[in-house]
C-alpha cells in the first residue's frame, strides 16, 4: 500500500455524523470509531476501549462524552477518561486515555489521518476545492486498492447536472466520446450527451478535466458551452489494501430542493460507477454510469 499514515483521507460525509452519534470507519486497516458529541467537532479515536478492549464505536455519546457500552466509563473529547460507574468516588489517573487521530471538517466531508501533526491538511483541502458550500452526495465502498481505483476515476464523466435535472430527474442520457486523452495523473476528455429518444439537434457536448492533485483526491471539471463548470470531488479513503471508499462531493446550489435532487443525481450516478470500478475489464468507452 503506497498511502502512509501521514496522509488525509476522507472518511464519510459531515451529515453522515450528526450530533450524538458514534460509528465504526476503517483506514489503512486500523478500526476507528468516530463520533460526534452534541456541541462538538468530530472525534476520530483507536475503536477500542482501554479497560476491556470494547469497540468504542458500539458506545452512547452522552453530552459531549462517548461511554463505553461495556462498564460505562466515559472519556471526554480530549480522549481522557473522566467517570468509571464503579469507581464513583475515583477520579481516573490521565493515563487511562484512548489513543486519537488527526480529525478535520471541510468540504462536507471528515477526513482523518493516523500520524503527524496537522500540517498538509490545507494542501489536501484546497487540492479537492472543498469550499464552505460544497455539497457532501454520496459514499460509496468498493473492492479495489485506492492506486487502482484513482487510475480509473481521474477518467470518470458524467452528463452535467444542471443539464439533467433540467431535463428530468432520472432521465438517461447517452453519450460519444468525440476527445479522450491522458496524461500522468490527468486526463481529459470531451463527450457529446444527448438525451435518450431524443433528435440529434438537441445533443451538447461537454468538456471534462480530470486531475489528481493529492494521493486521496480526485477532482473532475466539466464544463458545457457557456454555462458555468461543474465541479465533482472523489476523496479516496484508503480502507484496506483490497478496499476503497470513495465519497463525493460537489457545489451546493444554495436551493435546498435543488440540492437535495443534485445529491439523489449523483448517488444514482456513484452506483453506476461502483459497477464500473469493480469491472476493470470493462473498456473506458463502456464506462457509462449514467444510463
Ligand atoms: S471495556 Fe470499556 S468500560 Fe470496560
Amino acid at each position: 500500500m503506497s498511502e502512509t499514515r501521514q496522509d488525509w483521507h476522507a472518511v464519510a460525509g459531515m451529515s453522515d455524523l450528526p450530533a450524538g452519534t458514534a460509528r465504526a470507519v476503517t483506514l489503512l486497516g486500523e478500526d476507528i470509531a468516530l463520533w460526534r458529541g452534541e456541541s462538538g467537532s468530530a472525534q476520530a479515536w483507536r475503536n477500542q476501549c482501554p479497560h476491556r478492549g470494547m469497540r468504542l464505536s458500539f458506545g452512547q455519546v452522552r453530552g459531549d462524552r462517548l461511554s463505553c457500552r461495556y462498564h460505562g466509563w466515559q472519556f471526554d473529547t480530549a480522549a481522557q477518561c473522566k467517570f468509571m460507574p464503579a469507581h464513583r468516588k475515583i477520579s481516573p489517573p490521565a493515563s487511562v486515555c484512548v489513543p486519537s487521530y488527526g480529525c478535520r471538517e471541510s468540504g462536507g466531508l471528515i477526513w482523518i489521518r493516523l500520524a503527524g501533526d496537522g500540517d498538509g491538511f490545507e494542501d489536501t483541502a484546497a487540492a479537492g476545492d472543498t469550499q464552505a458550500d460544497a455539497l457532501f452526495c454520496k459514499s460509496i465502498f468498493v473492492d479495489g486498492s485506492l492506486e487502482t481505483l484513482a487510475d480509473r476515476l481521474v477518467g470518470a464523466y458524467f452528463p452535467p447536472a444542471s443539464r439533467a435535472l433540467e431535463a428530468m430527474p432520472g432521465a438517461g442520457f447517452e453519450g460519444e466520446v468525440l476527445d479522450h486523452g491522458r496524461g500522468a495523473d490527468e486526463s481529459h476528455a470531451v463527450v457529446a450527451w444527448r438525451r435518450r429518444g431524443r433528435e440529434p439537434e438537441e445533443a451538447f457536448s461537454t468538456s471534462y478535466h480530470g486531475m489528481r492533485p493529492a494521493r486521496s483526491v480526485i477532482r473532475v471539471v466539466a464544463k458545457t458551452e457557456d454555462e458555468p463548470p461543474e465541479a465533482l470531488m472523489l476523496a479516496l479513503q484508503a480502507m484496506t489494501e483490497r478496499r476503497t471508499g470513495v465519497h463525493l462531493a460537489t457545489q451546493s446550489s444554495g436551493n435546498d430542493e435543488t440540492d437535495r435532487q443534485r445529491r439523489l443525481y449523483f448517488g444514482r450516478w456513484a452506483r453506476r460507477l461502483r459497477w464500473f470500478l469493480e469491472h476493470p475489464e470493462a473498456p473506458f468507452d463502456g464506462f457509462r454510469p449514467w444510463t
